[in-house]
């Protein structure tokens, strides 16, 4: 996922991960750590997120945006 809330450009990073969202420490919007969706307000665009894959120890990040 990119490191940028939707709603204001703040790190979503120094938020809270929990149950496969992460909140956005400024104003509490969650997005879904797999799709980007927001669960709630007040952010109501989605957080591009990129494919992962696990190879052995490494892992592997597409850089292409999977919802921008
Ligand atoms: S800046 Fe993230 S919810 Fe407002």
């Amino acid at each position: 996922m990119r490191d940028v809330c939707s709603h204001a450009e703040v790190r979503l990073s120094e938020g809270e991960v929990e149950d496969g969202t992460i909140e956005c420490w400024l104003h509490g919007s969650c997005f879904d750590l797999s799709s980007g969706a927001p669960i709630n307000p007040p952010a109501t665009q989605p957080v591009p997120t990129y494919d992962v894959k696990i190879d052995g120890d490494d892992v592997l990040v597409s850089l292409d945006e999977k919802n921008s």
